[in-house]
């Protein structure tokens, strides 16, 4: 097996989040919906494969009952240019009827898929859905979307790490950092 590199640091021109300031919002998030789903029935709705690291942190800062499910879909190929064209790959395996949804995500950027996911959730008449996403590009926004739980607001700078992938590859990292616009450019 070659060795390749843990954590491909060269192809990332700046860390713009790390671990620890991560960790202490994810800690206030938690603390904020703890409070907000007291005496509720909390169905946690995870959109992989980018919120994984989020909803693991995020579910062991939350003190109410809950339980998790997920949801796949695809909007991107291996460009960072959203399609606009969203399609569930994975539906939830559980019923949210009557429920209590918080749709986990880890970016809202055109909100092409966020508007997606929570017109499919609502039509399956929960008694409420709210959305907690990691972070929020709101330059890039093409439909409205309301965000009850925001981590970050960033630039409009494409961004890997805690989850987030070009081409499938840096969810490993520990920290949010800039892409190199090199690494997509010549991938193109
Ligand atoms: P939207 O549909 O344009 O809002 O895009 C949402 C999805 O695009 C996210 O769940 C991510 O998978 C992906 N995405 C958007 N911006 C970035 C980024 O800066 N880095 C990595 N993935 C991104
Ligand atoms: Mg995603």
């Amino acid at each position: 097996m070659r060795a390749t590199p843990a954590l491909p640091a060269d192809d990332i021109a700046e860390v713009l989040i790390d671990a620890a300031a991560i960790q202490a919002k994810v800690g206030e998030l938690g603390a904020r919906i703890s409070a907000d789903y007291r005496g509720r029935d909390l169905a946690l709705v995870s959109i992989l494969k980018g919120s994984l690291p989020f909803l693991a942190d995020l579910m062991r800062r939350i003190e109410v009952p809950l339980s998790v499910d997920f949801m796949e879909v695809s909007s991107y190929g291996a460009t960072t240019e959203s399609s606009g064209v969203v399609r569930i790959v994975k539906d939830i395996a559980n019923s949210v009827e009557g429920r209590d949804v918080l749709v986990v995500e880890d970016i809202v950027d055109t909100g092409n898929t966020l508007a997606f996911v929570l017109e499919h959730l609502r039509s399956q008449r929960p008694s409420s859905v709210r959305l907690c996403t990691l972070l929020d590009k709101p330059a890039r926004r093409v439909v409205p979307i309301e965000i009850d739980y925001r981590g970050f607001e960033i630039p409009d700078r494409f961004v890997v790490g805690y989850g987030l992938d070009f081409a499938e590859r840096y969810r490993n990292l520990p920290f949010i950092g800039v892409l190199r616009p090199e690494v997509y450019r010549s991938a193109m």
